[in-house]
């Protein structure tokens, strides 16, 4: 009797959990909030165009709320760069915004905040290099970015998606075969750096994919997506053909606006550029040593727009 009972309730907890389905109804969102780094700046961009969340918000008709910084990292308190980083700056910016009304009503079940962070908490004059705060590591620069989740949920906050890290690795900067450049011109050994930038951003994407498993279920009412950005790159640098279109051989190792230094010249001395001009651009994944070109943003606003009008899961896991 007492396990019959038992296994009503359960039966009956399963129904109840089941009912509210995982991720946001195809015509729910009107409102799309973002944060993160340059990836995701729509003023001070380094992809020699538009970012992702401009063309995301028109391809999906979503009005824009950007909150993304250049430099960024999660938390200056971890990783410290004199730049506009998401829990000092990026977050207090929006409550206040909101608290102030200049936001409207911003309706949370109209609304999803999407993050995108780790390329500078990660690189050069942070952990790739050890200017972090005493005893940071990636497992608390991962944690943080999860918190990013919590911290808007407890203000009221109920869809999100976490744009998880590229592969850095296969960025001109980081890549075995890099030379120096405007963001690293001093002597390195690029195949550990390489191979250091692997570590750090796969352990980091699963240590966050996790701690999201662990926090899905406890977000009474949320909707919560894990967007698979590291899956996308790595698709893109294995398949160029499916995304890039443009008008120069296709081409995935160099940037389409690269620049070579002298070994140990200064960062702001004179480099050697080369740049792909017009719709040659669009053959490449990157733009610069760091940055994806404007073709790489399309096709990341066009995945998230899908997602979020639930078109496409390819990218994107409903957590919650
Ligand atoms: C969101 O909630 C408000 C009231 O809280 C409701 O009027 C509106 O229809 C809801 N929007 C959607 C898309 O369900
Ligand atoms: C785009 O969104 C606006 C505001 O939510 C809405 O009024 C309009 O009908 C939408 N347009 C299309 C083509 O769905
Ligand atoms: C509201 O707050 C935001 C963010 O601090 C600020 O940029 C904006 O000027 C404020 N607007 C008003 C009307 O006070
Ligand atoms: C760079 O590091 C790799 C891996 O540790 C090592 O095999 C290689 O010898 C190093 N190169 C130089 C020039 O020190
Ligand atoms: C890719 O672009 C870089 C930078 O312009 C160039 O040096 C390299 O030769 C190109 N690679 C291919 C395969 O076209
Ligand atoms: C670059 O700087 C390093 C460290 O100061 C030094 O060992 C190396 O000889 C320098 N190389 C060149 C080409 O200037
Ligand atoms: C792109 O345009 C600039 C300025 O006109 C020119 O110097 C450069 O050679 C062009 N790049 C290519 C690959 O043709
Ligand atoms: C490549 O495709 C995008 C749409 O994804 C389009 O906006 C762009 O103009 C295309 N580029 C070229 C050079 O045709």
């Amino acid at each position: 009797m007492l396990r019959q009972l038992l296994s009503i309730a359960v039966l009956a907890k399963a129904t109840v959990l089941s009912a509210a389905a995982a991720g946001p109804d195809p015509e729910q969102i009107k409102n799309l909030v973002t944060f993160g780094d340059s990836y995701t700046d729509v003023n001070h961009h380094s992809d020699g165009g538009i970012v992702w969340p401009v063309f995301a918000a028109q391809d999906g008709n979503f009005s824009l709320f950007p909150y993304g910084k250049s430099g960024a990292t999660c938390s200056n308190s971890l990783t410290p760069r004199p730049y506009l980083s998401v829990f000092e700056s990026q977050l207090p910016t929006y409550f206040a915004a909101k608290a102030n009304g200049s936001l409207g009503a911003l309706l949370p079940n109209e609304t999803i905040y999407t993050l995108w962070i780790g390329t500078n908490d990660l690189g050069v004059g942070q952990l790739l290099t050890g200017g972090q705060a005493s005893g940071v590591t990636v497992v608390d620069t991962s944690i943080c970015a999860v918190n990013w989740v919590q911290t808007l949920y407890n203000s009221g906050a109920r869809n999100f998606i976490f744009q998880n890290m590229v592969p850095l690795e296969t960025t001109p900067l980081y890549s075995a075969d890099s030379y120096p450049n405007k963001y690293w011109t001093a002597q390195r050994n690029t195949t550990e750096w390489s191979v250091f930038m692997k570590e750090l951003t796969t352990a980091g994407n699963a240590i966050a994919r996790l701690q999201l498993q662990l926090l899905a279920p406890t977000l009474d009412g949320a909707h919560l997506g894990f967007f698979d950005s590291h899956s996308l790159f790595a698709d893109i640098y294995k398949n160029p053909q499916l995304y890039l279109n443009g008008t120069a051989p296709l081409n995935v190792t160099g940037a389409a606006h690269s620049c070579v230094y002298e070994l140990n010249e200064s960062t702001s001395g004179k480099a050697v550029c080369t740049t792909a001009n017009g719709t040659d651009q669009d053959s490449f994944l990157w733009y610069d040593e760091l940055h994806p070109s404007v073709q790489t943003e399309r096709v990341v606003a066009q995945a998230i727009a899908d997602a979020i009008r639930r078109k496409s899961e390819n990218w994107i896991t409903w957590l919650q």
